[in-house]
């Protein structure tokens, strides 16, 4: 039936198989509320039920679709469950997962406007949305990549070849210690020296401290060092920190450095009037990194950078071999090929284009916003039950928070924590995780998942206050 030298199916059984696929995602979307957040397996449960040589052979994609919901897909901890409260969830959506369905059907080729031209429009207007939603003038542009590590890693590069060309040894780039761990991969892989990165301990909020951006920076222009980048966050990911972008921004303007803004979690925020108003000062980054696969609740891997001046980033990235002058048509006919790493390249930007148009942008920012809301509704049961401390108060829809029993010293107290977030990820009910604050272990829930209930959110707080009390 499929062992056809073509890889061909006949169009009913495409249809079959479509349909049950179509099934399958519906009935997992249906069973998610009520199932597991998590289901593990380890590394000898998996080789045991999926080790095997490449069959010679088809099998036949009913049986094969059999073995991928047993055996592939069971074993998962569910990003986008409602009750998913761990790092940053992904709380896709449906239109976006058919998107993509139809992206891999079709095969467009994202990287030539030739190829695709409407792919290249779409990604287009997309971009549009969110450069206006960040406030970003329209002289800005970008492309979808992968997630937030590949946006800030593209920021970079661009930023490194408009201001230090190919000598970039006495460059150095400012950010906090709160910052996410693909920025220091990001100058890692850009070939930066460990040192050429200042990991600046955060102020009392856990935000960049300007003043001490700007006492490193005048330290290390007069030692000959060239202040180069500030990579600034909007949501950072332990607490939902906003640094102090505006002034920022003054800063690097004034040393000729570069603001690169990693939104990739909370920028999306900026779509909603209390999001942007949480957000001051992101309108003039250089440059923006948004994923769309965390707060606008697409599948993975829907990244966006947005830099402020687009002509930058083709500066950084263009190049026209002979066997591709074909596709190079105009300016204005984009080929976004010239804007990043990747030449061949998926279209991204569809999933999030067609979920804003089924459910209109109005309704993204209402989950937006309930995201925020999750986050205040926990803060409150916290706060209502004796023994929880607030550690960082609700923002963009992250709290954190400690158990902390009188008269316990502080290395139990980070042992306590852990205790609790292995307990409630055994109950199965809900799944958090932990950061560290301070030198201090502390829980976290980030609730940006459109469909979890604020009843969810209650009993979370109430399992975790019975694990809390039970037997430790
Ligand atoms: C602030 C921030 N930046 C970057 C990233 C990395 O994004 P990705 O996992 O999409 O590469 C994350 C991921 O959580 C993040 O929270």
């Amino acid at each position: 039936m499929s062992g056809d030298r073509k890889l061909e199916l006949s169009a009913d059984e495409m249809r079959a198989l479509g349909y049950r696929v179509v099934d399958m995602i519906v009935e997992h979307a249906a069973a998610l509320p009520d199932a597991r957040v998590a289901q593990s397996a380890s590394r000898a449960e998996m080789e045991a039920r999926l080790r095997e040589p490449a069959p010679a052979e088809g099998r036949g994609w009913n049986s094969v679709l059999d073995r991928v919901s047993a055996e592939v897909l069971r074993p998962m901890t569910h990003n986008s469950h409602p009750r998913f409260f761990a790092y940053v969830p992904g709380p896709g959506n449906f239109v976006g997962a058919m998107a993509d369905a139809l992206v891999s059907g079709f095969n467009p080729f994202a990287g030539a406007w030739a190829m695709s031209p409407g792919a290249a429009q779409v990604e287009l207007v997309t971009l549009s949305w969110l450069r206006e939603a960040c406030g970003l003038p329209a002289t800005a542009g970008g492309l979808f990549v992968s997630g937030g590590s590949m946006a800030n890693l593209t920021a970079l590069a661009a930023a490194r070849h408009h201001l230090l060309g190919e000598d970039f040894s006495r460059a150095v780039i400012y950010t906090s210690d709160q910052t996410h761990s693909s920025v220091q991969r990001a100058a890692r892989v850009l070939g930066f020296r460990a040192d050429q990165l200042r990991l600046l301990p955060a102020d009392d909020g856990f935000r960049l401290d300007p003043a001490r951006v700007q006492a490193e920076m005048d330290r290390d222009k007069a030692a000959g060092r060239i202040p180069f980048c500030v990579v600034a966050t909007a949501g950072t990911t332990s607490t939902g920190a906003v640094d102090p972008m505006g002034v920022l921004a003054e800063i690097c303007r004034a040393h000729g450095a570069w603001l690169h803004v990693d939104g990739a979690y909370g920028a999306a925020a900026a779509l909603t009037a209390e999001g942007r108003a949480a957000l001051p000062g992101l309108g003039e980054a250089d440059s923006v990194s948004l994923d769309a696969h965390k707060w606008l609740f697409q599948p993975f891997e829907c990244g966006c950078l947005l830099v402020r001046d687009a002509t930058l980033l083709r500066d950084a990235f263009r190049l026209v071999p002979a066997y591709l002058r074909d596709t190079d048509l105009s300016e204005e006919e984009v080929n976004f090929r010239d804007w990043g790493v990747q030449l061949t390249r998926g279209f991204r930007a569809l999933k999030l284009w067609m979920t804003v148009q089924v459910f209109g942008m109005d309704a993204v920012r209402d989950a937006i916003v309930w995201g925020m809301r999750l986050a205040e509704a926990a803060e409150r049961e916290l706060r209502a039950r004796p023994g929880w401390e607030i550690v960082t108060p609700a923002h963009l829809g992250i709290v954190t928070f400690r158990w902390r029993p009188a008269e316990m010293e502080d290395a139990e107290v980070d042992e306590e924590q852990r205790r609790i977030t292995a307990a409630l990820a055994a109950d199965g009910y809900a799944l958090l995780s932990t950061t560290e604050l301070r030198g201090r272990t502390v829980l976290r829930l980030c609730t940006i998942n459109p469909r979890t209930g604020e009843a969810e959110i209650a009993e979370t707080v109430r399992r975790l206050d019975a694990i809390a009390r039970g037997p430790g």
